[in-house]
């Protein structure tokens, strides 16, 4: 016997035509995450440094509405401005997706020095405290909940492999922050989550990175190679959608098998 199956809402359920803020947009996993958002009929607010990288990239997404925004996370005093900016041009925001992060490579421990922990501590952790509450703030005062992505890494979990200490304390603190977030802005219907990719195709991976050490590390990995950034975007798109509107505080773990938890 045969049984009829309603068909099942799309990954993106619950993201058409609402707005997206994608950070690191124009990095290379963001860029996949800004068009996975796009596929679904997201708006996104495609923010990176580089004002004009970002923009060419809205202009290259699908479908209308996107915008691209230039602006250097490091200032904190600008995240409420950005917020609000993003809003205007992609309407009622429904989705903060954190990537924007540094790394600095030291293979030397000994090599750290004040500027190498800064310059990571304030992107990868200070401006991630600043805008998930920038934007979270903007939400409870509409009275609108919402759902926020950060990127972590399987450092978070490992301390990370070659020459990312510091890099990976930041990650960790980005886990922790994501929990304490999640219990804050429970009440007001804004889910926080993390996901902690492993080895993804991008240049932050091998910048600095023997390719000796790069495939030491992937034949760790059972499923034997690197994600592709497109097999990263996806659970991005999930934990903003309606599929994950009792999940909050989690943080799932993208590895290919390398880590299990
Ligand atoms: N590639 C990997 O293997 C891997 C693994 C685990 C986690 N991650 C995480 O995934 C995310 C994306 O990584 P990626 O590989 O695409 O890196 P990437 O270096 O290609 O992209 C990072 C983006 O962040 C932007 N950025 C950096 N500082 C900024 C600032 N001050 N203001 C605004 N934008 C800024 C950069 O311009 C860049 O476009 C990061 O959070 C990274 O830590 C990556």
């Amino acid at each position: 016997m045969t049984q009829e199956h309603a068909q099942a809402p799309p990954l993106g359920a619950g993201l058409a035509g609402r707005g997206i803020v994608v950070t690191g947009a124009t990095g290379g996993i963001g860029v996949a995450v800004a068009r996975a958002f796009a596929d679904c009929g997201a708006r996104v607010a495609a923010v990176d440094l580089a004002a004009d990288e970002a923009q060419a990239l809205a202009a290259s997404l699908p479908g209308d509405g996107h915008v691209g925004i230039g602006v250097d996370l490091v200032d904190v005093q600008a995240h409420e401005g950005l917020v609000r900016e993003a809003e205007e041009a992609v309407g009622p925001l429904a989705a903060l997706v954190h990537l924007a992060a540094l790394l600095h490579r030291k293979h030397d421990v000994r090599d750290v020095d004040e500027a190498d922990w800064d310059a990571q501590v304030d992107v990868n952790l200070k401006a991630t405290f600043f805008l998930n509450r920038a934007f979270a703030e903007a939400l409870r005062e509409a009275g609108r909940g919402g759902a926020i992505v950060n990127f972590s890494s399987q450092g978070w979990w490992t301390g990370g492999f070659g020459g990312s200490v510091v890099y990976n304390a930041t990650k960790g603190g980005i886990v922790t922050m994501t929990r304490g977030l999640a219990r804050t802005y429970a009440a007001d219907g804004i889910r926080v989550n993390s996901v902690a990719p492993g080895l993804v195709d991008t240049a932050m991976l091998s910048d600095g990175l023997p390719p000796e050490r790069l495939q030491a590390l992937v034949e760790q990995v059972p499923l034997g190679r690197m994600a592709t950034p497109e097999e990263v975007a996806p659970t991005a798109v999930f934990l903003a959608s309606d599929h994950a509107a009792y999940i909050t505080g989690a943080t799932v773990n993208i590895s290919g098998g390398w880590l299990m938890y």
